[in-house]
């Protein structure tokens, strides 16, 4: 079991572009060492939280195009995720996430999204979501763009938790 500290927004990480899997590294040790990292932070996140449903590799550190679901209805792992469709109709969604936990904040999302991706077995798939899945993906799929569901309220680079806050503090970087 590998459990790695969650990425804080206002770290530089969480804004980087993330790369694609390649085909031939998808068997590989290290992506099957990251899939279970992300499975594992996700789990002892749900562990002491008691909720949280997806994460994103950026949000451990790694900068590869890999997300990972997990909750009562949908159990997944998407490399190279890529929205291919998005319905017109959107709704809104009362989103958080790992990275900047305890801020709750109302999203626009399409209610109808289809991505294409690949599985662990670098097999390629195609998923049509409705509602929370498809709201979740939006959401775990903006993470490997550099990018935040809050950004859709604030503007990219103005926001930070308290505790990264506290941590540029100490290193005596001026904000
Ligand atoms: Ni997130």
């Amino acid at each position: 079991m590998a459990v790695r500290n969650i990425v804080q927004l206002g770290d530089p990480l969480l804004r980087e572009i993330a790369e694609p899997v390649p085909l031939e590294d998808i068997g590989s040790a290290e992506t099957q060492s990251l899939v279970r990292d992300l499975r594992d932070t996700l789990h002892e996140f749900q562990r002491i939280h008691l909720t949280g449903r997806g994460i994103a590799a950026p949000q451990i550190g790694v900068c590869r195009q890999v997300v990972c679901i997990d909750y009562p209805e949908a159990s997944l792992v998407l490399i190279n995720p890529v929205i291919t469709e998005r319905s017109d109709e959107m709704f809104g969604v009362w989103d958080s996430c790992f990275s900047y936990w305890g801020m709750v904040f109302l999203v626009p999302r399409h209610r109808l999204i289809t991505v294409e991706y690949l599985d662990t077995d670098g097999v390629r798939q195609s998923l049509v979501a409705e509602g929370a899945l498809s709201e979740l993906l939006q959401h775990e799929i903006e993470h490997l763009h550099g990018q935040a569901a809050i950004d859709l309220l604030i503007p990219a680079g103005t926001i930070m938790t308290q505790q990264q806050f506290v941590q540029l503090q100490e290193k005596g970087l001026c904000l």
